[in-house]
């Protein structure tokens, strides 16, 4: 390869430009291998990046456009959201995010990448780094909740399971951390809009894992579609030019989202294309995705001096250098000229399962209704999710085929074959009722009779949840409600339990039906295992053990619900009306961060917290004694919080400092140690620069942020 700087000196201005365009082709399984003109561009050397093709062969015949038939024969770099799975499909990021296990999300980053690799794509528009407090915004399916300290540790996994120590590598992937930053916090939740926080949260809470990511080696970052404080994320300069690349030192390559550098002009910051394409580049961003500004409008900005070469070239060099260190230089047909071995998608397949069965979390059991009892023989499976496979991908499905998916009946018969399963939808998913649907639901409500327990399946399409998918009403989709009721009614008249199987992509606000339903279970959308995985948990064959990575909301109202509040003047007190509170609601979550049963409970204790006095050189050391008195195997979350009650800022009431798990078989007991790093314990002082206080730091640790659950200990900071 000659080198970057050789190649630099022969590129024409079209050529430099083409380097940093980025356009869509057409799915290689669907249509055209290239659509339209971009194979000529592509000869031209006028479009060097590609997003939207997969499948080795269509990536190959557009590679060979690229090095084959351009004057320079630089490789194309082929993008693609394999969000959570390429062809097997893994548990939305927000189900996967409440294992709490970075073991778990590194490898099916990892396992996605090897598929996703092996069929020609190099570059991931994952992971999804956004802090979402805010279930109204559908793309809280996407990301890591909401706490800063787990996104870290999930961008720190992501980015190792994507790219590996060694991004040259044919199965490693390029990951992009998007979206740059504080998209979560859109204005009431709605997709798209403005984001206006203070520069307090920001630095605290949302750009906290991006830092990681970078600190991770991230090869690309997204900017968000948002305006933050009045600039739109695409342009923003302090952020992306003075904040990522500056401060954080981000070496690697921004790519604007899609079609947003032309949305510049919809902001009301740049009057046509050239000023929008000078904007962006100026701010930092390297790749134009899908505006055409770049290539179009950055010859008549550089006429009239609104960029300069110089601001080109080093785009161009970014660009250039990504491509190196993905070895296409090298190899432009490294990624997909092997395929992989049938072992290794039955071996996915298997991983697939069990990361879904990890995620389900059982928001509510009463009196054991779960596991099913052996003595159940019939079993009536109602809901509009219950044979629904479409529906178990979630919103992003990359090459997975989302009839391929298991559905909820297909793993209760394969997993309860002795049993009879009467299954019916009773009702649509979506749509109002039609003429028919009364009859469709007094058939399904029939099946309870005979039945010796009900499941019920409910919630969210895949699509109501994702990109362009707030909404207002965050709560089962008409007409499921009155069906449910319905069912609920019938169920009790014959003393049957009703067992929900609620899937969606954010915590729906249902109290009434977690109120009356025996048992429940979030089951998120868990991807192409998804009914084998619920058989196991709903059969016993494997105890719950997910958590919910978000604070579940009891009503609208509520939103923000999160436990890193900060603390009130006044605080909450029944006996005082002026403290603060809801006059019509409790100010608690209906299920705190961290929430999720098991089928038993560990007891936990002799919480030890070493040394007593810490100074920022030491480690803290948390150790947990945990006792599971039951008959089954268990795995146990604990997480420890931290409060400093006296600083010169405010501290949040509990701030995450760290989580880690234990498996104890029956009656077994054992000792969960962490440590947290002092200087973690670290806050953003008025400046928003790390301090150290000396004084004391509270240390709680528990199964969720509920405080009734956490033990409680403390320990003296000192100076030194
Ligand atoms: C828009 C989305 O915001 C982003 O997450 C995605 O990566 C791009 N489209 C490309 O599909």
């Amino acid at each position: 390869m000659p080198s970057i700087d050789t190649l630099l000196a022969q590129m024409t201005l079209a050529e430099k430009l083409g380097q940093l365009t980025m356009t869509a082709a057409g799915y290689a399984v669907t249509g055209p291998v290239v659509a339209g003109d971009t194979t000529q561009a592509i000869r031209e050397g006028s479009v060097g990046n590609l997003l939207n093709l997969f499948g080795a062969e269509a990536v190959h015949a557009a590679q060979r456009l690229a090095v084959e038939e351009s004057r320079l024969k630089i490789p194309l770099l082929l993008g693609l959201d394999v969000i959570h799975g390429y062809r097997t499909i893994f548990p939305v990021p927000l189900a996967e995010t409440g294992i709490f296990d970075p073991q778990v999300w590194a490898l099916t980053a990892r396992e996605a990448a090897r598929e996703a690799s092996a069929e020609g794509v190099a570059l991931t528009f994952a992971p999804m780094l956004d802090v979402a407090r805010d279930p109204r915004w559908g793309r809280i399916v996407e990301g890591p909740g909401e706490d800063p300290y787990v996104g870290r540790c999930l961008a720190q996994a992501k980015v190792r399971g994507w790219q590996t120590a060694r991004l040259e590598s044919a199965d490693a992937l390029a990951a992009c951390a998007k979206h740059f930053c504080a998209y979560g916090a859109v204005t009431a939740g709605r997709e798209y809009a403005p984001v206006d926080i203070s520069a307090r949260t920001l630095h605290e809470v949302y750009l906290q894992p991006f830092a990681a990511a970078v600190a991770a080696g991230v090869a690309a970052v997204m900017p968000a579609f948002t305006d933050m404080d009045g600039t739109p994320m695409t342009a923003h300069v302090a952020l992306l030019r003075d904040h990522l690349r500056g401060r954080l030192g981000f070496r690697g390559v921004i790519i604007s989202d899609y079609h947003a550098i032309a949305e510049l002009m919809n902001h009301g910051v740049a009057s046509d294309l050239t000023e929008a394409a000078a904007l962006a580049l100026r701010a930092g961003v390297d790749v134009d995705m899908m505006s055409d500004a770049y290539r179009t409008a950055l010859p008549e900005a550089l006429d009239h001096g609104l960029v300069t070469m110089a601001q080109i070239d080093a785009a161009v060099r970014r660009v250039l250098e990504l491509k190196e260190r993905l070895g296409l230089f090298a190899d432009p047909y490294r990624r997909g000229s092997t395929p992989e071995r049938a072992a290794a998608l039955s071996g996915r397949r298997a991983l697939a399962r069990t990361v879904a069965a990890r995620s389900l979390v059982l928001l509510s059991n009463v009196r054991q209704t779960l596991p099913l009892a052996p003595s159940v023989r019939t079993l009536a499976l109602l809901g509009p999710l219950a044979d629904a496979p479409a529906q178990m991908h979630g919103p992003w499905s990359a090459a997975g085929d989302p009839s391929k998916a298991v559905s909820v009946l297909a793993g209760l018969r394969e997993r309860l074959p002795q049993a009879h399963i009467a299954h019916a939808a009773g009702v649509a998913l979506r749509t109002q009722p039609g003429t028919d649907a009364l009859a469709a639901q007094q058939a399904a409500l029939q099946l309870c009779d005979a039945a010796d327990v009900i499941i019920l399946c409910l919630g969210e399409s895949a699509t109501q949840s994702g990109e362009a998918a707030s909404r207002a009403h965050p709560e089962l989709p008409e007409p499921q409600r009155p069906f449910a009721e319905a069912v609920v009614a019938r169920a009790r008249a014959l003393g049957k339990p009703v067992v929900v199987v609620l899937f969606s992509g954010r915590p729906l606000v249902v109290p009434w039906l977690i109120e009356q339903a025996q048992a429940v279970l979030a089951a998120w959308f868990p991807g192409s295992e998804a009914g084998h995985a619920i058989a196991e948990i709903l059969s016993g064959e494997r105890s719950p053990s997910g958590r919910t990575p978000v604070s579940w909301p009891r009503a609208v109202g509520q939103i923000p619900v999160f436990f890193g509040e900060r603390p009130s003047g006044r605080p909450y007190n029944p006996r005082d009306f002026y403290t603060t509170k809801y006059l019509d609601e409790s100010n608690d979550p209906l299920f705190a961060f961290g929430h999720g049963l098991g089928y038993g409970e560990c007891a936990r204790g002799n919480l030890q917290l070493t040394p007593a006095q810490l100074t920022q050189a030491d480690t803290l050391e948390v150790r947990v004694e945990v006792h599971n008195p039951g008959e089954r195997t268990l795995e146990e979350t604990l997480f420890v919080f931290t409060h400093l009650p006296v600083a010169s800022v405010t501290q949040p009431r509990l701030t995450l400092q760290g989580f880690g798990k234990i498996t104890l078989g029956a009656g077994e007991r054992g000792t969960l140690t962490l440590h947290v790093p002092a200087t973690q314990l670290r806050f953003l002082g008025p400046d928003l620069e790390p301090l150290w206080r000396p004084g004391t730091l509270q240390v709680f640790v528990g199964p969720s942020a509920e405080r009734s659950r956490l033990l409680c200990g403390s320990i003296e900071l000192r100076a030194s």
